[in-house]
């Protein structure tokens, strides 16, 4: 990211903030994405420690229970964090949890400046910024606003205010917004390396999410292994309100490593259930209408069952009755330089004409993988 771009981040009005202490934030920010896949539902957080314009120290949490950013950063840079700045993505926790407060270990450590990125959610008071002024350290933060903060962590920030799992829609596309060659056909869209890309983002998820029309389709596999594995494995949630899928779906190869998870109408037939159960499911019976299962109650027993993040991967259908709703929050768009023809299934399906677009927007920059180009638009609030 340029100076520039960076700059524009900052919503704070603060002349104490030079262009160099807003770099080595944005790095913090950088830095915090190495724990994808490994903290979840703990918030991604990076932290750099600098004296006289030295880095002196950096560290990410990378691991769920494990040192926290700060505590990384300072271990690094021992006794030259005395009189240095603490850039911290994220505002230093002031709580007693798996792991002592930061804010107590910025203290002892001697640094005289914080500055960080965005507060903790819903914490207005009585954070860790206001335990670190109280010590005396001079505190500059938040430096961005919410929606920074939402954009690096917005699974963390969804499950703060709603009790409903984050959801996430990623779809794979021609330049002609197309997923599919033809109706009910599989086509390869993505290259590579975006398929590498989509196996590291599953890793961040609790639960990754397919209609039943898209199993019939691809057959697909839904687990991580282009990259190596994150923390918790990826539960597969199949809404298939007939109970149609086959025992032999490839979906159940991986059944010892990763759940499925079978979302069905509450009148499927006995017979469906024990086929599918005996492949190895877990069964779910949901009320459905005219459009299909309830997403609502699909979505409340994900959170009951401890699904609290869902990578949605399409197909059109699904897409477009959870946007129809209003239940996604975040979508991926991967796509591809290939046109795929007026034959092709366009991405929202037919209803793509009415769906609304106008609380979305762009959350972090265009990234290319490959000869993909990913873009990533979340929904206004959340
Ligand atoms: N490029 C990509 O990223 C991508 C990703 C996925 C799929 N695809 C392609 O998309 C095509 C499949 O898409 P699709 O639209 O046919 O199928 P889909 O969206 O995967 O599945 C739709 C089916 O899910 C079930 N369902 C249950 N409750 C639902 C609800 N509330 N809303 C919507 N569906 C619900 C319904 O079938 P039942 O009544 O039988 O349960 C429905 O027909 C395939 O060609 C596939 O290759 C592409
Ligand atoms: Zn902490």
């Amino acid at each position: 990211m340029d100076d520039e771009t960076a700059m524009d981040n900052v919503t704070l009005d603060d002349e104490r903030l030079t262009r160099e202490d807003v770099a080595h934030l944005e790095w913090a920010r950088t830095l915090a994405r190495g724990g994808w896949g490994r903290v979840h539902p703990n918030p991604l957080v990076g932290c750099v420690i600098v004296r006289d314009g030295r880095l002196v120290g950096q560290g990410y949490h990378a691991e769920f229970g494990g040192p926290h950013a700060e505590i990384v950063a300072l271990g690094e840079a021992r006794s030259s964090a005395e009189g240095a700045t603490a850039f911290v993505s994220l505002e230093p926790c002031n709580h007693e949890g798996k792991t002592p407060p930061c804010a107590d270990a910025l203290v002892r450590a001697g640094v005289s400046r914080v500055i960080y990125g965005v507060a903790e959610p819903g914490k207005r008071e009585g954070g860790g910024a206001d335990a670190l002024r109280r010590s005396g350290i001079e505190v500059v933060g938040p430096v961005w606003g919410e929606q920074v903060g939402r954009a690096e962590n917005p699974a963390f920030f969804h499950t703060h205010t709603h009790k409903t799992p984050y959801v996430a829609l990623k779809l794979a596309m021609s330049l002609d917004g197309r997923i599919a060659g033809a109706p009910g056909e599989s086509t390869r869209i993505s290259g590579p390396e975006a398929e590498r890309e989509v196996h590291r983002l599953r890793t961040g998820f609790d639960g990754v999410m397919v209609g039943s029309g898209t199993v019939r389709a691809d057959d697909p596999r839904l687990t991580v292994r282009e990259v190596s594995r994150g923390r918790t494995p990826v539960r597969r949630l199949i809404l298939d309100a007939r109970g149609e899928m086959q025992a032999n779906a490839a979906l159940f190869d991986d059944i010892a490593d990763a759940p499925v998870h079978v979302f069905t109408r509450q009148d499927v037939d006995e017979g469906d259930i024990e086929r599918l159960e005996s492949a190895g499911a877990q069964l779910h019976p949901v009320p459905h209408d005219q459009n299909g299962l309830e997403l609502g109650a699909v979505l409340s027993v994900a959170w009951e069952i401890g699904v609290e993040s869902i990578l949605c991967e399409g197909g059109a259908r699904l897409a477009a009755s959870l946007l129809r709703e209003d239940r996604v929050q975040r979508v991926y768009c991967m796509i591809s330089p290939i046109t795929l023809g007026s034959q092709g299934v366009a991405a929202f399906s037919e209803e793509a004409e009415s769906l609304d677009w106008s609380r979305f927007s762009p959350a972090l920059a265009p990234e290319t993988h490959g000869r993909d180009t990913l873009i990533v638009l979340d929904r206004e609030g959340g």
